[in-house]
């Protein structure tokens, strides 16, 4: 469910009609529903309300500050992966103690700054990192907090570039070499190991994967508290799919029914690090009809935005369904619609059938809230898009359109070409 919704032909966002913030703001424009990000926030807190859960929201789907604190506002965690993401969860006012970082390349800078602040914890994938995180948290005479990322080896069944939990990724340690690391986690005298982790994959529709990863961890923190080894939580990563398309995906509640069972046993606390499940439908990207194009074999409906605005559909060929802001009658028509960029993937539809469009037409793309402007960059030279916020009737700019300047900013032109 989602608030983008036809109101007499036109296109709404909550209590305002996104043509009216086209025209004001321009295109590309990325439109946030706000009562959207906070209702699945809240769908799945209530689904885990019967045990102690934090959820650490993954700031790599929408990693805007004004995102963040709207969670963060909610009680939320961020599950971060970069120094930069550290930044924005701390600006965003999320406490120190909320925060989980994971990422297979973790630089001693941001080691070091992750451990100063105090983050709740490190998800490990790999003994010399472990080792690396031991060494710099001694320098700083502290304990750093980690959690040990299992690769579970189970397959997630979604697509190839956004699987995660298979022995042949590059993510996490299989299952005999975390063991030998518990047993020997007191010869790492400046970590404490306080959890698990498993990240299987993104855009999971079915429960089955997520039951299956969280089977085989469950057993092994069983023997693990057979042998003594107590942990204070079980992360169970993120990956709920949403739906573009058809897809049926399982509900927050249907997940937690699923999964619930398994994890009660355990009596630990359990951190969900939902990314797409959260913003990917609280988010849509508006963009203007430039030129409708014939060819003897296909129509193109070119547009303003371009795969460096939302790359998902080249990168994946990810399906996004596209709607016209005033709600059309009458005939239609397949077509491509495509971008401006100097490449051949650079298209949000193929084949398509949407209604006869005309030169400033506008289009909504729906369901690009996670991982699109997070993943958008300034290829062909292109500012990145705006960001807008809606609550209810009123409308928030949560980041400006990029100007040419911003372009050139970091840039330097050296004295010998300048001729001094
Ligand atoms: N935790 C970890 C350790 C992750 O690597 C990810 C996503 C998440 C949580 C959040 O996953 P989510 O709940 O959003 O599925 N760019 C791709 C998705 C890449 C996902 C990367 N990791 C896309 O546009 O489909």
């Amino acid at each position: 469910m989602h608030e983008f919704k036809y109101v007499n032909n036109n296109l709404y966002c909550e209590k305002v009609k996104i043509e009216d913030l086209a025209r004001k703001f321009g295109t590309p424009l990325y439109v946030y529903s706000y009562h959207t990000l906070i209702d699945h926030y809240m769908k799945l807190k209530n689904a885990f309300d019967s045990v102690d859960t934090l959820i650490c929201y993954s700031v790599k789907a929408n990693s805007n500050i004004s995102i963040l604190k709207a969670l963060v506002d909610k009680g939320a965690g961020l599950d971060i992966v970069s120094g930069g993401e550290l930044f924005r969860a701390l600006k965003a006012g999320c406490p120190a103690e909320r925060i989980v970082y994971a990422s297979v390349g973790k630089t001693d800078r941001e080691i070091e700054e992750a451990i100063r602040r105090g983050i709740l914890s490190f998800n490990v994938e790999s003994l010399p990192e472990l080792e690396n995180i031991n060494r710099i948290s001694k320098k700083l005479g502290k304990t750093a907090r980690v959690a040990i990322r299992i690769n579970p080896d189970v397959e997630a069944k979604t697509h190839k570039f956004i699987t995660t939990g298979k022995i042949t990724n590059k993510f996490g340690i299989d299952l005999d070499s975390a063991y030998k690391i518990l047993l020997l986690r007191n010869n790492f005298g400046n970590v404490k190991v306080v959890g698990l982790h498993i990240h299987i994959g993104s855009q999971i529709a079915e429960s089955e994967p997520f039951v299956a990863a969280i089977k085989k961890i469950a057993d092994f923190i069983g023997h693990l508290q057979r042998i003594g080894i107590g942990l204070e939580y079980f992360n169970i990563g993120g990956g709920l799919g949403i739906i573009y398309n058809r897809e049926t995906p399982q509900t927050a509640q249907k997940y937690a029914k699923k999964i619930l069972p398994i994890l009660k046993k355990l009596n630990l606390k359990i951190i969900l690090e939902p990314g797409r499940f959260i913003v990917g439908n609280s988010g849509i990207l508006v963009t203007k009809v430039l030129y409708i194009k014939s060819t003897p074999k296909k129509k193109f409906i070119i547009v303003d935005a371009g795969m460096n605005d939302l790359i998902r559909p080249a990168l994946y060929e990810a399906y996004h369904n596209i709607l016209p802001l005033s709600e059309p009658a009458g005939r239609n028509e397949l077509a491509d619609v495509v971008g401006p960029i100097c490449e051949s993937g650079d298209f949000f539809a193929k084949e398509r059938r949407l209604p006869l469009l005309r030169g400033g037409d506008h289009l909504a793309i729906m369901g690009a809230g996670a991982y699109g402007f997070s993943m958008s960059s300034n290829y062909n030279s292109r500012c990145r898009a705006q960001e807008v916020m809606v609550v209810g009737d009123r409308v928030f700019v949560i980041r400006k359109r990029e100007a040419y300047g911003d372009l050139v900013r970091n840039e330097e032109i050296p004295m010998f070409l300048l001729g001094l």
